[in-house]
């Protein structure tokens, strides 16, 4: 579903991404772990569009998406829940979920009622604004939001960052229905290790902008050896 070969991608001369190659199959759910400043945050603004590809070619359901406008990589079927959950603090948590619907399938779009299943606070909050929530719930409505759209394929930047333990969980385990009963295609960037073995099959480790190692979660459950490689400081 998604395919990467070469990518390299920074800010203005400096390369952070440098030749990164990631293939991720319909359906797959992928953790992204890596230490800070190792380029997480930068691959998925790339293959949102939100950064251009100096080089390398990308792929979206076999339409090439290298220069290609967020907007339309959007519409194509990629959504992004970026690293502080951007929603919009003075509309209600309806109209947030309302224009995550239209955004991606048009004026008239309804709210998908499994949102309300996966997350059933924001059922009960409909009428707040977004901005009275709770880290926790502001976090659930970024991705319901995400999720209103029907994407195929969801990027989410560090989705624990800043909740309690209770919350961390339901978000997982709100996310690894939706790969397994919707379908969804998932990447996910964790600082967390347990959150991203409870959403992901597969897990991948990034340095300096490149992949260097891939695990099972099951292997990576049996030996954390990779993890005190790649992410202890
Ligand atoms: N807007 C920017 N302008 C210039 N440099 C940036 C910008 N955003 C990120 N960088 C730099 O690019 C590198 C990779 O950053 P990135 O945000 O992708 O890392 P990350 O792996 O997501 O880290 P973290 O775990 O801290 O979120 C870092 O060295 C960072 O300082
Ligand atoms: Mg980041």
């Amino acid at each position: 579903m998604l395919r990467i070969d070469g990518l390299v991608c920074g800010y203005g001369g400096s390369q952070v991404l440098r030749g990164l190659d990631l293939q991720i199959a319909a359906g797959e759910s992928v953790a992204l772990l890596g230490r800070n400043g190792m380029g997480k945050t930068t691959l998925l603004r790339a293959i949102m569009g939100l950064l251009p590809a100096k080089a390398g070619k990308l792929w979206f359901d076999d339409r090439r998406i290298d220069g290609t406008k967020t907007e339309a990589i959007a519409k194509a079927g990629l959504a992004f829940v970026p690293q502080g959950r951007e929603i919009f603090p003075d509309l209600t948590v309806a109209e947030n979920l309302q224009l995550g619907a239209m955004g991606r399938r048009g004026l008239g779009a309804g709210i998908p009622q499994e949102i309300f299943q996966r997350f059933p606070i924001l059922a009960e909050r409909l009428k707040q604004k977004g901005g009275t929530l709770s880290g926790g719930q502001q976090q659930q409505l970024a991705i319901g939001r995400a999720l209103a759209g029907q994407p195929k394929m969801l990027l989410l930047d560090e989705p624990s960052d800043g909740l309690q333990p209770s919350i961390v969980t339901e978000v997982g385990r709100a996310m690894r229905r939706e790969v397994e009963e919707q379908g969804l295609t998932l990447i996910t960037v964790e600082q967390n290790v347990a959150l991203a073995l409870a959403i992901a099959e597969r897990c991948l480790f990034i340095e300096n902008g490149i992949l260097v190692a891939e695990t099972s979660s099951a292997a990576l459950r049996a030996d954390d050896s990779l993890i005190h490689r790649y992410l202890a400081i």
